[in-house]
């Protein structure tokens, strides 16, 4: 048995993703969501776990090795080491990465099997059905080229003889099981689905397969390999100690998170064959809903994929993390559009967060010299507008109410009330004004107190989704230890200590323009899309080792080589005309000799150069970018602009003379 803790527990999971593609933004939501709950679940004095991993398994990654004309181990291996160096650069890791092809994970699903069958809920048969290799699942009720009635491919007719696991003698123990823990599948909905599911008879299950080699051995029965989800979801326990999950005293788990289309995996098979184990069930399962694109749900077969990547690398992972959780209703569907995450990230973060930071931290540096001044009493002046401690002490407590729902929306948008207040606060009293007046000092003292503390309050309730900015904020206003390990039980009004020492304020979202942020996004991602799925480096650092191989080696962040640098041309290039583009006031459309060719580019200089000012001028020009429309305008290149901190660009140039056409290396 475990040692006693000094904090409770809370083990959480995301589901373990298929190693036959890389990540796209769906996926990601799944992770970014998870960690969240568990950063603040830290917060409110848990001893957090977080398993997410790789289901390498199964006949899609046995074909698409063999496309690849690799093993499937080699295969897997790659991809699954791409997952985690994702979910390590986005800074959504977990505790622990577990592989289905992971040593400890193989003697997991074995001793799993043979508990149940010792409990005789295993037995023998022969099974013909449908078969979605897409979705490795037999269709009930369908027939001989029917097609999958989830995701519309053709079934595959399969014979076999197989292990099955005995889930018809279940029925009622599910159900009693559901009535007796109402919360156990949330939302509602789900909950329904699971119900009407389970109530119209369950089937046995076929838990083995003779059919395919590249899965896990069942011990003394070969060629039978483990189907897959009588694997994949093992995995949640092999992590946290498998056979002896008692000493680390981690399972069961609390919560785990899936999307909508594999809530039955878990909430019916899964605590079933738990059951048929005599292990203890998950405290609750949460399913999500789906992430769409053009209206449908964003999946690599459909074609409509967002990646990441080029998200996070030229607005950052902050704004991705803020934009999904604010943006959509935990549990519902919701459409993703870059026009909205960029509007959210000016609106909310730059010109809401991130300004409110920048102004009462400036004006507390330029009027009191750094430090927190003392709030004096008001004197029956509304200089501490009556109410704002109340306002915030009570928001604080409705919005840790809202994160234990996981209403991740409605958490954010109360902490942007207490933001929008003392905003509104700032504007009304004007301190700059107050500033003038000695005889103001004191309420000039209570409103900048106010707005720090509002500004404490913000920052900490936001963290778990906004960590690194808050934790700037934090540090800002003078607060030496890490948010990660700060109470939110202990936090309320007032805390906040007169005298001390504030740091340098510091930018944290600079506004962005939008139609050049969307640009850059869709370029960088037009890029991405032209490499393979699996670029070489990845492949060339692992070795591909037995499926006892650990953990996978993970290398640092990489960083671009020479070669890949030299994938950009860049050409000094000459302005031979500028003009305004309607409609759009930061956009100019110019024609720009690059020595050879006169290109058309569209370029958001507008705001920060008149059009005159730019004809004759040489600048620095991206020459081999994809083409692209904006506003509908054809722009072929890109000019070169440093972004100043207000966010206004600067263009780069040359102090020598220097002909046009010149590349630059
Ligand atoms: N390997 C199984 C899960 C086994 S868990 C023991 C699997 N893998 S998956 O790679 O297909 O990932 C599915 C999960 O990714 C979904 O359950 C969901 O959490 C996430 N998403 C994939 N596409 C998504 C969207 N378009 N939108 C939101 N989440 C999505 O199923």
């Amino acid at each position: 048995m475990s040692a006693p803790r000094a904090k409770p527990k809370y083990y959480l999971t995301t589901p373990l993703y298929y190693t036959n593609g890389m990540p796209h933004i769906g996926h990601t939501y799944s992770t970014i969501v998870a960690d969240t709950i568990r950063r603040y679940k830290r917060m409110r004095g848990f001893e957090v776990f977080m398993t997410t991993g790789a289901d390498e398994h199964g006949v899609n990654v046995e074909r698409s090795a063999q496309k690849a004309g690799k093993s499937p181990q080699e295969f897997s291996t790659e991809i699954a080491v791409q997952w985690k160096r994702l979910w390590d650069d986005l800074e959504i890791p977990g505790d622990e990465f577990i592989r289905t092809t992971d040593e400890k994970h193989h003697l997991t699903v074995q001793w799993l099997f043979k508990r149940c069958r010792e409990n005789g809920f295993i037995e023998k048969g022969r099974y013909t059905g449908q078969y979605c290799v897409h979705d490795n699942a037999y269709v009930v009720d369908a027939g001989p080229g029917d097609d999958c009635p989830d995701c519309g491919r053709p079934t595959e007719t399969v014979t076999e003889e197989n292990y099955f696991f005995k889930l018809s003698e279940f029925q009622q123990k599910l159900l009693d099981f559901y009535a007796a823990n109402p919360d156990f599948i949330q939302p509602e909905s789900r909950r329904n689905e699971v119900l009407s599911f389970v109530h119209g008879g369950l089937k046995n299950l076929s838990i083995t397969r003779t059919t395919i080699r590249w899965g896990i051995p069942v011990p003394g029965e070969a060629p039978h390999v483990f189907y897959v989800w009588f694997d994949a979801l093992i995995g949640y326990l092999s992590a946290v100690g498998g056979p002896n999950y008692d000493e680390r005293g981690l399972w069961p788990a609390d919560l785990h998170i899936v999307g909508k289309e594999i809530i039955r995996f878990h909430a019916v098979y899964w605590p079933a064959f738990l059951m048929a184990a005599d292990l203890p069930l998950p405290e609750k399962i949460w399913a999500h809903g789906w992430l769409l694109f053009d209206s449908e749900k964003m999946s690599k077969s459909r074609g409509n994929v967002v990646r990441p990547r080029p998200i996070v690398n030229a607005l950052g992972i902050e704004p991705l993390r803020y934009y999904l959780l604010r943006e959509i209703v935990f549990g519902q569907d919701g459409s993703f559009s870059y026009d909205a995450l960029v509007t959210r990230y000016n609106s909310d973060l730059a010109n809401g967060l991130g300004n409110l930071a920048s102004r009462t931290l400036t004006m507390i540096e330029r009027y009191f010299g750094g430090e927190i001044p003392k709030p004096a009493p008001s004197k029956g002046r509304k200089a501490d507008v009556p109410g704002t401690a109340e306002f915030a002490n009570e928001a604080l407590t409705k919005v840790m109410r809202l994160y234990d729902r996981f209403s991740f929306s409605l958490a954010l948008e109360s902490i942007w009330e207490i933001v929008a207040m003392i905003d509104k606060y700032i504007t009304v009293e004007k301190p700059w004004a107050l500033a003038e007046k000695p005889e103001d000092r004191e309420r000039l003292a209570n409103v900048l107190y106010t707005a720090a503390e509002g500004l404490r309050i913000a920052a900490a309730l936001a963290h778990p989704v906004l960590p690194q900015a808050t934790q700037k904020i934090w540090n800002q206003l003078g607060q030496a230890e890490p948010l990660s390990g700060f109470q939110l039980d202990l936090l309320s009004w007032g805390q906040l200590k007169p005298g001390t020492k504030t740091g340098k304020p510091e930018g944290i979202f600079p506004r962005v323009d939008k139609s050049e942020m969307i640009a850059r996004i869709e370029a960088m991602e037009q890029e991405q899309n032209k490499a393979p799925e699996i670029p070489p480096a990845a492949a060339a650092s692992i070795s591909a080792g037995p499926a006892a191989a650990a953990a996978p080696a993970i290398a640092e962040p990489a960083k671009i080589g020479i070669e890949d640098f030299a994938k950009v041309e860049m050409r000094v290039g000459q302005v031979k005309s500028a003009e305004r583009v309607a409609g759009a006031d930061k956009l100019l459309q110019l024609q720009v000799d690059i020595g050879d060719e006169v290109r058309q580019i569209v370029a958001g200089l507008a705001l920060a150069y008149k059009p005159e000012e730019l004809v004759g001028r040489k600048v620095v020009v991206v020459t081999n970018l994809q083409p692209r429309k904006l506003r509908g305008v054809e722009s072929n290149g890109m000019i070169v602009a440093a972004s100043a901190p207000d966010g206004a660009p600067v263009l780069a140039g040359f102090l020598e003379d220097v002909p046009v056409g010149a590349k630059l290396k």
